[in-house]
């Protein structure tokens, strides 16, 4: 099947300009002005610019967590991912605790099988290092996992200790891969935790007293010195605050190998969301938690000015009423207590437009920037690129036919999240996907659902990632 996207303005994180494009089956052909091929179905842009489609580097689709499940599955997640643009995301397996890393390898591709329909590959979290598992690690590569996650917070659950952190580090600096942290001081929140408790603190609002910025930043700080030993490249997931954002800064001035993201919610939800009345605030509880506002402007400056690499979303959505008319349990588990809501935050589909129009329309950064940590960025740290993250001869043909005049009012009434609620309800963005493609095959035309499930490929990554 031949495709022409004609007249559109193509933007990549390093141009910007006026071309056709034409698709042979899953990939770019062809870059140029005025292309012709007969019996190709032409789709006419004009007006519209073609974006690289979205990758996400942080969802939590279908993962057992907070004595429940994450609401989406590889079904509906992926597409709702698509109805926001994005065409791949990597997901976090977790090695069962006792068991192997294959095995939860094995997991999580049985969760993804006959549903994905966008592109998608795997992190595997660490959760039980024994001698047995420091050797299996190098035996990802060839699962094309290539990218080794670690909470340091979670306690009694996800968390691991310095040994382990250190370890893992050696054994993915030896073998090319990539660590990944949740940078929290898990000790300090559990005692933190404990405290409140003992006072009676049982509110939602309770969730940020519970985990301070300065956790966040000394688990960081931690995670960036233990990569300056080790030589391990590190990628912090989730930062949310001006305190950790300078650790890593101080991190990369020493030269050392360290590169972080933040998630959209960062720059949009506050602590003051947490403390709203009844029992409100629980849908925004997610660790680390939201934090002042003082901290957004650091954030985006941290995203333009390449502190920070990517935008990625931590989707890992409950329902605010779950546990009837046939939904699983969800937020309403924590009613009792903050420490017991199901910490995660919906947003897979609001990503690319909210970060577009806060971003670009608002003049924080280019079209260009917003590519690069969008998509270039998270396919170059995390071993996809030239295949995916650019609209490139060769590259599969993602692309994202963008309206960027076209507004939007985000509602969960309308978005295709499994959730009943949405962090940026009744917020109206400028710049908007009109039709997006998977490898050359439109799955998104407008309001239309063209994707199917059983189609999306799993991506096998190469290790040696780029430190940018
Ligand atoms: O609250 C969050 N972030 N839930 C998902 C798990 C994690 O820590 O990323
Ligand atoms: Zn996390
Ligand atoms: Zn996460």
């Amino acid at each position: 099947m031949t495709t022409i996207i004609k007249n559109g303005t193509i933007v990549t994180a390093s141009d910007t300009v006026q071309a056709d494009v034409l698709i042979d089956g899953e990939q770019v052909a062809l870059i140029g002005r005025d292309l012709q091929a007969d019996d190709a179905e032409v789709i006419d842009a004009t007006g519209k610019l073609l974006l690289p489609g979205g990758i996400d580097v942080h969802t939590h689709l279908d993962l057992p967590f907070g004595g429940t499940i994450a609401s989406d599955d590889f079904l509906t997640g992926h597409r709702a991912a698509a109805f926001g643009a994005t065409t791949c995301h990597i997901d976090f397996v977790i090695q069962p605790m006792g068991g192997t890393l294959h095995e939860g390898v094995e997991e999580w591709h049985k969760k993804a099988e006959g549903k994905a329909s966008i592109d998608y590959g795997f992190h595997i979290a660490i959760t039980d290092l024994r001698d047995d598992v420091m050797e299996e690690i190098p035996t990802m590569i060839d699962e094309g996992i290539t990218s080794l996650k670690l909470f340091m917070a979670y306690k009694g659950l996800f968390q691991i200790d310095d040994t382990t952190l250190f370890r893992a580090m050696l054994r993915a600096a030896e073998h090319g891969m990539l660590i990944m942290v949740h940078a929290e001081n898990g000790d300090v929140i559990a005692e933190l935790t404990k405290k409140l408790l003992n006072e009676g603190k049982t509110d939602t609002k309770y969730h940020a007293a519970a985990h301070p910025a300065m956790a966040e930043a000394e688990a960081t700080g931690r995670a960036v010195a233990l990569s300056g030993i080790t030589g391990a490249p590190l990628y912090v997931v989730h930062m949310t605050c001006e305190e950790a954002v300078e650790q890593l800064a101080l991190g990369r001035a020493k030269g050392f190998p360290v590169m972080g993201e933040t998630c959209t919610q960062y720059m949009f939800v506050f602590e003051e969301h947490l403390a709203l009345p009844n029992y409100e605030g629980a849908k925004y509880v997610c660790s680390p938690p939201v934090r002042k506002r003082k901290d957004a402007p650091v954030l985006w400056k941290a995203l333009a000015d390449n502190t920070l690499q990517a935008v990625s979303t931590d989707h890992c959505p409950f329902w605010f009423e779950g546990g009837k008319e046939g939904r699983i349990p969800g937020k309403e588990l924590g009613r009792e207590s903050f420490h017991q809501v199901p910490n995660g935050m919906p947003g897979i589909e609001d990503r690319m437009p909210v970060m577009w129009h806060h971003g670009v329309n608002m003049g924080r950064y280019s079209a260009n920037r917003f590519v690069e940590i969008t998509s270039t960025n998270p396919a170059k740290i995390f071993g996809l690129y030239p295949r995916k993250g650019t609209i490139a001869v060769g590259a599969d043909a993602d692309i994202v036919i963008w309206d960027p005049e076209k507004e939007h009012t985000i509602s969960a009434k309308t978005h295709h999240m499994n959730t009943d609620y949405n962090v940026y309800e009744g917020m109206t963005v400028r710049g908007w996907p009109e039709r997006v493609l998977l490898r050359g095959k439109t799955i998104v035309d407008g309001d239309a659902w063209l994707g199917q499930p059983g189609t999306g490929q799993f991506l096998k990554r190469s290790p040696g990632a780029e430190v940018l």
